[in-house]
């Protein structure tokens, strides 16, 4: 099941929380930072050793003193104006964040709106793409029990408020 909430992702006690992060793992500004912030200095300890990630793969580590279990990092792509596969790159953070959180025995997981900050994408376009990805990993995977989107400011969440009342719409059975 999917919730659109208001909130500060580093706040959220949930299995996993995931990182919009950058290639290198090693920190940086936005939901990145401040996921560092609170998780401490094992977390960049432990993302050193993992040797960086590729835009729309995903990596997880431990979420140290975060109130979440672990922590899943993938870098999402830099808005370029969306001729260069970046709708398929954002698609793919969030199956593969969702894989390895099934792969982990999570139940619950909290994303952030990946990319639409300093990387740029659309929020339309962002929110439609993590919506319609989401809802359709986890009718697959039942074991995966709630998925939230933590919006971390009103015109974030009002965005993927519609997204998701559009998705259920066409869901109707009629
Ligand atoms: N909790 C939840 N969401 C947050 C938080 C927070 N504490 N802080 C920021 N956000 C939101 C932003 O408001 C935005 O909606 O996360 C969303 C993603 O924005 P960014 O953090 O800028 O991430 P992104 O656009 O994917 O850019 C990634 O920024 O921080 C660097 O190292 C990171 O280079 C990478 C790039």
């Amino acid at each position: 099941m999917l919730k659109i909430v208001s909130g500060d992702i580093t706040k959220i006690s949930v299995d996993a929380i995931v990182n919009a992060a950058n290639t290198s793992l090693l920190g940086g500004g936005g939901v990145d930072g401040a996921i560092h912030r609170a998780a401490g200095p094992e977390l960049l300890a432990e993302c050193r050793m993992l040797h960086g990630c590729k835009t729309g793969q995903a990596k997880i580590t431990k979420g140290y003193r975060l109130p979440a279990k672990y922590v899943i990092h993938t870098p999402g792509p830099v808005w370029n104006g969306g001729s260069r596969g970046e709708e398929e790159l954002l698609k793919s953070c969030y199956e593969s964040c969702l894989k390895l959180a099934a792969e982990r025995g999570c139940r619950t997981v909290a994303f952030p709106s990946i990319s639409t900050g300093i990387y740029r994408f659309p929020l339309e376009k962002a929110s439609a793409v993590a919506v319609r990805t989401i809802l359709s990993f986890c009718q697959s995977h039942p074991e995966i029990e709630e998925v939230q989107m933590v919006c971390f400011d009103e015109r974030t969440k009002g965005f993927y408020d519609s997204a998701l009342q559009k998705e259920n719409i066409l869901h109707i059975e009629f």
